[in-house]
């Protein structure tokens, strides 16, 4: 798919069929994240990719619709990088539209599971130093949900806001 239709089709995605993604996909799509722009190059950033059905189950306090996805990718930066949070966003948006490239859906799961970061980085083996940024849920879409979207009308400014 191009890049700009994957842009333009990416959807937060919260039902999944249960079909399983081949490693291969799973790798292609770590391999978006590692590939982001990413302060001074420091790549301060881990991908864990968790198919195994008891640990995803433990994801569902951060969602009870996260126990349908086949696969989930947590997101863990080494927060003494100065750019983290920003390298973290560029990491996932690249993989989001990895995911909607490849014809599967996923979610940013950030909001719902920093409350659970500690409960989480432990059942992951998570070092404490490290910061576990967010969940993205992957598995191909079982809805197709619409989002209203500000117009280009409404944000896009020339010259002078
Ligand atoms: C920083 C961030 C945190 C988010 N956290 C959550 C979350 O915890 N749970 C969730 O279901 N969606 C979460 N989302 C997804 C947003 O709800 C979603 O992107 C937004 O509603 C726009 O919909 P769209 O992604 O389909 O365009 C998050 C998105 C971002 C960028």
């Amino acid at each position: 798919m191009e890049t700009l239709e994957a842009i333009r089709k990416r959807r937060s995605i919260r039902k999944y069929k249960p079909d399983p993604i081949p490693r291969q996909d799973l790798e292609t799509i770590v391999d978006a994240g590692r590939l982001a722009a990413t302060g001074s190059n420091r790549q301060p950033w881990d991908f864990i990719v968790v198919q195994d059905r008891a640990t995803i189950a433990q994801f569902k306090s951060a969602g009870a619709w996260i126990e349908s996805a086949p696969a989930v990718i947590a997101v863990v930066l080494d927060s003494s990088s100065r750019w983290w949070v920003e390298d973290g966003a560029a990491a996932i948006e690249n993989m989001l539209l990895a995911c909607t490239a490849l014809g599967y859906g996923s979610c940013w799961v950030e909001g719902d599971a920093l409350p659970r970061e500690e409960e989480f980085k432990r059942l992951l083996g998570v070092p404490a130093g490290k910061r576990l940024m967010a969940l993205v849920p992957v598995g191909i879409p079982d809805e197709s949900p619409t989002r209203e979207k500000k117009s280009l009308e409404q944000v896009i400014h020339w010259e002078r806001y």
